[in-house]
């Protein structure tokens, strides 16, 4: 990278510091059809911290018929336990998952809840009520015994089946969601269709709603292009918990339309331009995204790490 790019430039009413929450080995590799073996995954998310990146969610304790691609949860999962300083919450959808992953000493958890009941039924043969009641001993269990527990929620702008989703709709499920005792929640924008003024007005409701800013994550993908837009409109709100995907991989198999998230290197040549710190060091993570897609057989989505890596468009 040249070194005096992106040239740094402060703007108005932003953070002075964000924190990535990297999704990429979770959310980017779980749609994957091929099986990625378990000591490449490994390495990329050694890499991952190798390049600054302190909260990389790792895995998902889900059925295995479900996302076969994470299968290897508990081989991996142990794999992993020589990061030190490095968070690695893993995906749980009820007692059976709280379980396994407890067995294996994890302390960062997070439940997934939908806004609509097209996807809680799609993504957890649930309806959204039944899917809260099946989160409630998961998150009460995993608070008694210390752990931080993030809650997410999907299709909060927009959902593939049922087109549009009222906001008040989204701020009921997202309340009772924390009413559940959640540390932390996640927006997420599952299928890519948010602009920036829907996510102003969403975080404002969650505020009137009792849900302060700190605690929100965003969680956008790049279907139309707009991650980067909505995750800017999220930084002029407070927000400074920002989900990414490394290199931009990514999908959700439960939703067809759903694409990669917001690639990290994008997000952080964005944050580095306005002089926002994270930590993370670019070309390290460019150069193991590059590497990733090496193995997966197909060049990186991310704009930055095509320009950074000069990968064939
Ligand atoms: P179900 O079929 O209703 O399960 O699936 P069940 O509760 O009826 O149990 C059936 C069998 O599965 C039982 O075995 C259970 O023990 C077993 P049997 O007694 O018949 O032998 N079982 C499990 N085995 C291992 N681990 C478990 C587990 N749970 C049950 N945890 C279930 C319900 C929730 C399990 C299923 O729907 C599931 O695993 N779903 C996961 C879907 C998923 O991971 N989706 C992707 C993540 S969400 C996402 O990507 C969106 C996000 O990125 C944000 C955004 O972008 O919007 C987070
Ligand atoms: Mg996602």
């Amino acid at each position: 990278m040249t070194p005096e790019l992106p040239m740094v430039t402060p703007a108005q009413n932003l953070p002075e510091k964000v924190r990535i929450h990297e999704v990429g080995p979770r959310d980017g590799l779980q749609n994957e059809k091929s099986t990625v073996p378990t000591e490449v995954k490994a390495e990329f998310i050694h890499r991952l911290a190798e390049a600054g990146l302190t909260t990389i969610e790792a895995t998902s304790f889900v059925h295995p018929k479900w996302v076969p691609q994470l299968a290897d949860a508990e081989t991996l999962f142990p794999a992993l336990q020589d990061l030190k300083g490095v968070h690695l919450p893993v995906l749980v959808p009820n007692e059976r998952g709280l379980t396994r992953a407890l067995s294996l000493g994890a302390s960062r958890l997070a439940v997934f809840a939908a806004a609509t009941e097209s996807f809680a039924k799609a993504n957890l043969n649930r309806t959204v009520a039944e899917s809260l009641a099946m989160f409630e001993p998961v998150v009460a269990r995993a608070k008694e015994g210390g752990a931080h527990v993030r809650g997410y929620l999907s299709m909060c702008f927009g959902d593939p089946w049922e087109g549009a989703v009222p906001v008040r709709q989204v701020v009921a499920a997202a309340t009772a969601l924390m009413d559940l005792g959640c540390d932390e929640l996640s927006l997420g924008d599952t299928i890519g269709v948010a602009t920036p003024g829907h996510v102003t007005a969403l975080l404002t409701a969650l505020n009137e709603a009792g849900v302060a800013t700190p605690r929100i994550g965003v969680h956008f993908h790049d279907t139309y292009g707009q991650a980067l837009a909505n995750t800017l409109a999220a930084l002029q709100h407070g927000v400074t918990t920002v989900d990414a995907s490394a290199g931009g991989l990514g999908g959700c198999p439960y939703a067809k339309s759903a694409t990669g998230n917001l690639a990290t290197e994008d997000l952080v040549w964005m944050l580095r331009g306005l002089g926002i710190e994270t930590g993370v060091d670019l070309d390290r993570l460019s150069a193991t995204s590059a590497w990733m897609a090496a193995r997966l057989g197909r060049p990186s989505p991310s704009r930055t790490v095509r320009a950074l890596t000069h990968q064939e468009q």
